[in-house]
């Protein structure tokens, strides 16, 4: 994939991987949208990158995505890569019941609901374009989960499952369906959890791993693993199952 003379839209590109790739592309020469809920970090976004427009948006919120693809489409008409990168992740101790669930920010809705939705407001405008994407962020926990992550794991295993099918709806058509799965990286995600918890292993950096990523687009990838994780495709379902991750931090 072309990533020089784009136009694209980042959900969650203000921090962390999200903004790893919003940066790539700009340097690029293309033009870069990015969303995000806090505001002072879009506005720390508009100091390092002026030529990035920032959009405050929380994608969990049905109004707010309908109202982010109309600003977008009527102030980008060339848009024509979506990247579906926010997400949260908590950890959940399903002994807990409701309270435990109800406790913090809905995962269903942001990291799941979120992309098929703003997928569909999307889609009518991309197949116009002689060459388009839409990208799709998963994780290596929706491949083999962790313990203390299990709603977070299914919402990725479901952007997977859910990116596969996209993929082959638009085989025929101008829209290319990647999925990128990344490994740990050192980002902001669950920073609180983990801070709770003294989580002392913080996965690899951003300058690390965002080449693997901007190597996998222009390679044309379907689905970007990091440092060999690909390998779990090959195994049987039932091995890859009962390797459940149980970390020790
Ligand atoms: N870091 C890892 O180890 C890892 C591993 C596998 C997969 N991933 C995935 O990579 C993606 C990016 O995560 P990250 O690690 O870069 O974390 P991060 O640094 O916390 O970045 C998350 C980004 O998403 C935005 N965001 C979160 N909820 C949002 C919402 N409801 N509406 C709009 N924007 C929202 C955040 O901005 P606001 O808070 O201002 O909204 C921020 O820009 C996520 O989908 C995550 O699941 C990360």
């Amino acid at each position: 994939m072309e990533i020089a003379n784009r136009t694209v839209l980042v959900t969650g590109g203000t921090s962390g991987i999200g903004l790893g790739i919003a940066e790539a592309f700009q340097k690029a020469k293309s033009r870069v949208i990015v969303c995000g809920r806090d505001r002072e970090k879009l506005e720390k976004v508009k100091e390092r990158f002026p030529d990035i427009t920032g959009l405050q948006c929380d994608v969990g919120d049905a109004g707010q995505r309908e109202n982010l693809a109309a600003e977008v489409l009527r102030r980008f008409p060339d848009l024509d890569i979506l990247v579906n990168n926010a997400g949260i992740q908590r950890y959940i101790d399903l002994k807990k019941g409701r309270s435990e669930l109800k406790a913090g920010e809905d995962e269903i809705a942001i990291n799941f609901v979120a992309v098929v939705d703003l997928t569909s407001l999307f889609i009518g405008h991309l197949l116009k374009k002689p060459s388009a994407a839409v990208i799709n962020v998963s994780s290596g926990l929706g491949f083999m989960p962790m313990l203390n992550t299990p709603v977070y794991n299914a919402t990725k295993a479901a952007i997977h499952t859910y990116s596969l099918v996209l993929r082959q709806q638009l085989k025929d058509t101008s829209v290319k369906v990647v999925e990128i799965v990344p490994t740990m990286v050192d980002t902001d995600l669950n920073k609180t959890g983990r801070e709770a918890a003294h989580v002392q292993y913080r996965g690899v950096s951003l300058a690390e791993y965002i080449p693997t990523v901007i190597k996998g687009l222009a390679n044309d990838a379907d689905t970007i693993f990091y440092g060999g994780g690909e390998k779990i495709l090959s195994e049987p379902r039932g091995e890859s199952e009962k390797r459940l991750l149980n970390p020790s931090w």
